[in-house]
């Protein structure tokens, strides 16, 4: 399966993914790594690992539709048949969405649906919540929302900040974008009435618990 990666800033979850990627055991490789801000810095952890980069920049564009068909354009033209959403900072219309229907993940830092957009760690802390995480799921037009794939869960601490609480649910994201690539390229997850099923899921399925808790 190759990856398209669209990032917009640090690019962590990119790295995690193309480290994912270079064992040769992993059914996935990367076709191009597309940014929307020519300083993320993870344009050059992808040129370092040699993952060809486009950086298409939103305000370049008159209209969204005209900055999707380029993202579109670019990733069909790289081969991609996965879309991978790695801090990627722009909402995607609907065109674009459907036409990767069942083909495009994305990360967030929160246990879905609780805590949608942004500043989610903060958040966390405010509600007074047990438990936070990450998820994975396939995108649909409604923001952070379409089919979960996998979730893993920390706990919250007395003490956490957004900051610590941020380390902790990242390091998590880091096993989870990988993790959820491989069902994919494996050909294991089917929507069923908007619910992701996984063939040959073994518990937890879906679900990660940090060992570090
Ligand atoms: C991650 O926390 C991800 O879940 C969210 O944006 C952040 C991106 O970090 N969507 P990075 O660029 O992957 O380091």
């Amino acid at each position: 399966m190759r990856l398209g990666i669209l990032i917009s800033g640090r690019g962590s979850n990119m790295r995690a993914l193309l480290r994912a990627c270079a064992d040769p055991n992993f059914p996935a490789t990367p076709a191009l790594v597309i940014s929307n801000e020519p300083d993320a810095a993870g344009l050059e952890t992808a040129r370092a690992a040699r993952v060809p980069t486009r950086t298409i920049v939103h305000r370049d564009f008159q209209d969204r539709e005209g900055f999707e068909a380029a993202l579109d354009e670019a990733l069909r033209a790289s081969g991609a048949d996965l879309v991978c959403l790695a801090g990627f900072m722009r909402l995607l219309g609907d065109a674009f969405v459907t036409r990767w229907h069942d083909r495009m993940l994305n990360i967030h830092p929160s246990l879905l649906p609780a805590f949608k957009g942004l500043d989610t760690h903060r958040r966390a802390i405010e509600a007074g919540v047990r438990l936070a995480g990450c998820t994975v799921h396939l995108v649909r037009p409604a923001m952070d929302s379409g089919p979960i794939l996998l979730q893993a869960a920390v706990p919250v601490l007395d003490d956490d900040t957004p900051a610590s609480l941020a380390e902790r649910v990242l390091a998590e994201e880091h096993r989870l974008y990988p993790a959820a690539v491989r069902l994919m390229a494996e050909g294991r997850v089917r929507v069923i009435d908007e619910r992701a099923v996984i063939a040959g899921a073994t518990w937890p399925s879906g679900a990660l618990i940090s060992p570090s808790t």
